[in-house]
């Protein structure tokens, strides 16, 4: 079949790698693992991915209604900052409701109907390669450090929230730190029903140590008597989905310069916010850097080297496209945007989602 380019492919043979390793952990270790919203929410593949998770966190109300319409299960709500019409929303779709900051808690805990209730902490610890993604950089706002007042609201909470890790896949450093909140947080922890410790642990990434991280999971679990949740993005989705584009144009400044009908402020924004290339493997001697087509001068994807040289028409797979991809997407340039295609388990292909320009209209009036 042929699909017009550019596209979004999620290959959920992939996808089920993943969702595999999930399934273990929760075998193993009894930690429950709730997909964050906020790195992928294409719910066309979420049939499958229901079958293997607890259920669905989010950022914002709408994300939480998508939990809940699409995948069901347990709705664990959080959001930096709610207002009186989202906990209103939030309330009829979620389980737990998690507040950021003791004020909000304040404000809202008597509203929240019959969910249970959770607070945010910031242990002021963290593992991040960039300080834009780092939960304890100076003056965060994520979450209550202040052990006293955590105390004083304990009575109100049946779980806290720690998000401390992002694309962290050194187990030891992890241990390290279960073992600090362990310490510094004991009092409160052993009055609770749940822990959750977040997302940005990269278990899925190929050699992480997962029947150790079980083992740490099972006995911090049975330690404070708490049903562990983990809130994983990434490594739900890692490796299952490509941005595949097409060659418009080839020109020349000092090297060959491949221009793609895609573009990375549009279509993989990450890779502009975090100053990252993607990740196509190099080969070849044939060098091109790969660029998109927005009129932004750096809208590059990378330099790399081919097997062979590339024309107008070429094929150039952009992988790892799932996390923090799609949910950013946007019309910038009015560019087209890629469709969503997704290669099912049973091998076949299905074109889920094509964008028009009405589509462009009416994302703004
Ligand atoms: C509170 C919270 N939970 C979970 C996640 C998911 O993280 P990741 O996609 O790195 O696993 C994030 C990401 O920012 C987050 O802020």
């Amino acid at each position: 079949m042929k699909i017009e380019t550019p596209y979004y492919l999620i290959d959920e043979k992939q996808l089920l790698k993943n969702l595999k390793v999930i399934r273990r952990i929760r075998e193993k270790s009894g930690a429950k693992s709730v997909l964050a919203l906020k790195c992928f929410s294409t719910w066309c593949v979420f049939d499958l991915m229901k079958q293997y998770l607890d259920g669905t966190t989010s950022s914002s109300s709408y994300e939480a209604r998508l939990g809940y319409e699409k995948i069901g299960k347990e709705v664990h709500a959080y959001s930096v900052a709610y207002s009186k019409e989202d906990i209103k929303e939030i309330s009829k779709f979620s389980d737990k409701i998690i507040f950021n900051s003791i004020s909000q808690l304040k404000m809202f805990s008597k509203q929240v109907c019959d969910c249970q209730i959770g607070l945010r902490l910031n242990p002021q610890i963290s593992y991040s390669h960039f300080d834009l993604a780092d939960p304890s950089r100076k003056y965060s706002r994520l979450g209550v450090s202040d052990k006293k007042s955590i105390l004083r609201v304990l009575p109100k909470l049946s779980g806290v929230m720690f998000h401390f890790n992002c694309e962290n896949a050194d187990f030891k450093n992890f241990s390290k730190n279960i073992d600090y909140l362990s310490r510094t947080y004991g009092k409160i922890l052993g009055s609770l029903n749940w822990v959750s410790l977040g997302g940005g642990l990269y278990f899925t990434k190929q050699g992480y140590p997962v029947d150790k991280f079980c083992r740490k999971l099972k006995s911090f679990s049975e330690r404070f008597n708490v049903q562990v949740y983990l809130e994983p993005g990434e490594s739900a989705i890692t490796q299952s989905c490509e941005l595949v584009t097409k060659v418009l144009d080839i020109v020349h400044n000092k090297m060959d310069i491949a221009i793609v009908d895609a573009s990375i402020e549009a279509h993989m924004l990450d890779l502009l916010v975090y100053r990252e290339n993607a990740k196509i493997k190099s080969t070849g001697r044939y060098k091109y850097m790969i660029a998109g087509r927005s009129c932004l001068a750096g809208d590059v994807f990378g330099t790399y080297n081919f097997k062979s040289r590339l024309k107008v028409g070429s094929i150039i797979r952009f992988p790892d496209a799932a996390g923090y991809t799609m949910v950013k997407k946007n019309w910038f340039n009015g560019l087209k945007m890629p469709a969503i295609v997704v290669k099912r388990l049973n091998g076949k292909v299905e074109v889920v989602r094509e964008f028009k320009y009405d589509d462009f209209v009416n994302a703004l009036s």
